[in-house]
């Protein structure tokens, strides 16, 4: 069987043949047989906008692999700064290399005093801690000259381990200034996770990470690292492909992870548990669900079609943390949903299953974050991957400003009609 595609333009007679190569074809086919034809794909649902050797995931499978590593093996022996490397650099890090980045990452976590000082200080009181983040890492880049030398390959690693150094410290920063208590600084003898647990809940001088509390949260960082061309990684590329400084970048990225759509489900999946309140509204909610009059949040995914493998991790990591933290009362709630979404013929036939999102916010709750900050700890991990892209982004040759086409179904040409007539 050939690995080739002929289309035909029936218009015209016209006849191109392509190669197709890992099941895709190129669109410059389309060209060929007239420049001025377009393919209309709304949502990018068929469409690969990149080559990308980051991420590989097969949605029909529930396999997700970083670069060629499977995420439960990851997760299990790695770190989130290896796994950072890892998308990175392509390969895992040696020993040495290993403590190098840590190293790096490590002496980036500081932020400019007038970050904290002046411009968070200007945000309202209870203004929503991603609002806050996504703010902050634009601003940011206002801070290094260098941040705008994009293709100085020095400035970039500079920018990059700012960037994965500095999100912890942020996101900390925007749920102490919420609670309105004192920032705390960061302390670099700790993990990049503990450190980071350690800015959000250090009170008194007494206060130690708990180490389980750590690795889960790491293991949390490492699932989320990367998901290849999601809505905000495609956000990083399509700003980064104007060649603006990747913290503008890292902030556009962090504005389309906000969306309940996406990043955003977690909190969507608490406080949809906390509004069904117990296990016998679960089939009425259900069914509610299949009335259309919502949609059952953390499940469901563009690409997976299958049980999401990063949930299957999550829910295992659950209940390590709730034998320190205690049991999350939702927990009940979302296996119940689970159970009956899973033999309901409505999920099945469409192929709904929990996602990501589905057991990490009952995670998050039962660690103390307040839902607000779900899409903040997404976002923390996630710097890692978006900088991944954008680097690889600006090293692709066939790559070039972000510019689709448009099918255009507005009116034909007519004349200004004056105020008074209309
Ligand atoms: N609950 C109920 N029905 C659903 C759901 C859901 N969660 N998701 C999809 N459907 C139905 C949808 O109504 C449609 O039915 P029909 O064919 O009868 O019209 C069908 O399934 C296909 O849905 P779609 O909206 O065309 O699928 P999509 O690929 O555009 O959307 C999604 C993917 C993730 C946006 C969607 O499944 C969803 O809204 N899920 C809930 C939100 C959520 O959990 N998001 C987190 C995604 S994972 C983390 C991340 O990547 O950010």
């Amino acid at each position: 069987m050939p690995d080739t595609i002929t289309i035909t333009d029936d218009r015209t007679g016209k006849t191109v043949t392509v190669p197709i190569e890992g099941g895709v074809f190129p669109a410059s086919a389309v060209r060929e047989l007239d420049p001025s034809l377009f393919v209309y794909d709304p949502a990018y649902m068929q469409t690969a906008s990149c080559k990308s050797a980051i991420t590989y995931l097969d949605g029909g499978n529930g396999i997700l692999r970083y670069s060629g590593y499977p995420i439960e093996q990851l997760a299990e022996h790695s770190t989130y700064l290896e796994v950072a490397y890892l998308l990175l650099h392509g390969e895992l890090p040696t020993a040495d290399q290993l403590d190098t980045w840590t190293h790096d990452v490590t002496h980036h976590t500081f932020i400019h005093e007038n970050m904290r000082k002046r411009f968070v200080d200007g945000f309202h009181y209870d203004a929503h801690p991603m609002g806050l983040f996504i703010s902050a890492v634009a601003a940011l880049g206002t801070f290094y000259d260098g941040a705008k030398d994009i293709d100085d390959e020095h400035q970039r690693h500079r920018q990059i381990l700012r960037l994965i150094a500095k999100t912890p410290t942020i996101a900390a920063m925007s749920y102490r200034f919420s609670q309105g208590l004192p920032f705390n600084y960061p302390d670099n003898d700790l993990t990049y996770a503990a450190n980071f647990l350690n800015m959000m809940w250090k009170i008194g001088p007494d206060y130690t990470v708990d180490p389980v509390l750590a690795k889960a949260m790491d293991i949390l960082f490492i699932l989320h690292a990367d998901h290849e061309q999601n809505c905000g990684t495609t956000a990083m590329r399509v700003v980064g492909s104007s060649h603006a400084d990747p913290y503008s970048a890292a902030a556009a990225a962090a504005a389309a992870l906000y969306g309940p759509l996406h990043g955003g489900a977690n909190e969507a999946v608490v406080r949809m548990l906390s509004e069904i309140g117990s296990i016998e509204n679960v089939p009425a909610f259900i069914e509610s669900v299949k009335a259309g009059e919502g949609r059952l949040m953390g499940f469901g995914h563009r690409v997976y079609k299958n049980y999401d493998p990063r949930a299957t991790i999550i829910k295992q990591t659950a209940y390590d943390v709730f034998e320190v933290t205690g049991k999350n009362p939702l927990l009940d709630i979302a296996l119940a949903l689970e159970e009956v979404a899973l033999s309901d013929s409505y999920f099945i036939d469409r192929k709904l299953y929990p996602n990501v999102d589905f057991y990490s916010g009952l995670i998050y709750q039962a660690m103390g974050f307040p839902v607000e900050m779900f899409t903040v700890l997404f976002a923390i991990p996630r710097t890692a991957g978006w900088l991944a892209h954008w680097q690889e982004l600006l090293n692709d040759p066939a790559q070039r400003i972000s510019r689709p086409r448009q099918w255009y179904d507005g009116p034909g040409e007519r004349d200004y009609v004056a105020l008074e007539q209309r």
